[in-house]
């Protein structure tokens, strides 16, 4: 795997660089994260745990020429399957096709692996992420019912109080072609976005 993939960009878009996430990029991507998830986004802390699960564990940003974060995505090699752990793209970048080239590196990365499918969870509510991954070739396979509570964690399926405000998750899959996979395997999961 090579260290920097240049990333060619859209006609009139900035050129945009495909390269790991480093410790470095942790207060940025907590700062992004708060301003685009709100009550679910992950810490400083939670990020650095992220890190520290490498290289099981893979997260990947997009940067501008000046080293700008644009967007990130990360991926959980977990042997047969690879999570989807996290997508996105800065409010400014959007629409350019940097979701599409994330979700695209990270399904390559998987194949390279001795992955067979790549498995994500996106809120029902979220109609640019689902349109984006059903664009990629993700399928629906399965509704978590009030799965995301209005602010907070996963809620835990028959608690008191749950359904109120509460919003389900698509859990969507991607089948990989054997074909795709390489003899690389890699093992094991957590937190998913
Ligand atoms: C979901 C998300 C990652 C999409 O990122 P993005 O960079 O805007 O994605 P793309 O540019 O690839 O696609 C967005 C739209 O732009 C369109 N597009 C892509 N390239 C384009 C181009 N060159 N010109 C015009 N439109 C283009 C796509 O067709 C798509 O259209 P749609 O809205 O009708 O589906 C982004 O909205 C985001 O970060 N959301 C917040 C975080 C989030 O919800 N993440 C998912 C958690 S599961």
């Amino acid at each position: 795997m090579s260290v920097r993939d240049v990333a060619q960009a859209d006609a009139g878009i900035a050129p945009v660089t495909l390269r790991p996430v480093t410790w470095r990029d942790i207060p940025r991507l907590a700062d992004i994260e708060t301003e685009l998830f709100g009550p679910e986004a992950w810490s400083e802390a939670t990020w650095w745990a992220e890190l520290a699960g490498r290289p099981r564990r893979e997260y990947l940003a997009l940067v501008d020429g000046d080293d700008t974060l644009a967007g990130y995505a990360g991926l959980d090699h977990g042997g047969e399957v690879a999570d989807v752990m996290t997508v996105a793209v800065v409010p400014s970048r959007r629409g350019a096709g940097l979701g599409d080239r994330l979700v695209a590196e990270l399904v390559r990365r998987a194949a390279a692996t001795n992955a067979e499918a790549v498995l994500l969870e996106v809120r029902a509510d979220n109609a640019a992420a689902v349109r984006l991954y059903a664009r990629q070739g993700f399928e629906q396979v399965a509704v978590r019912r009030h799965y995301y509570r209005p602010a907070g964690p996963p809620v835990v399926a028959g608690a008191a109080g749950v359904g109120a405000g509460s919003t389900d998750a698509l859990v969507m899959r991607l089948a990989l072609a054997p074909d795709d996979k390489s003899s690389v395997s890699r093992v094991g999961r957590d937190e998913q976005r």
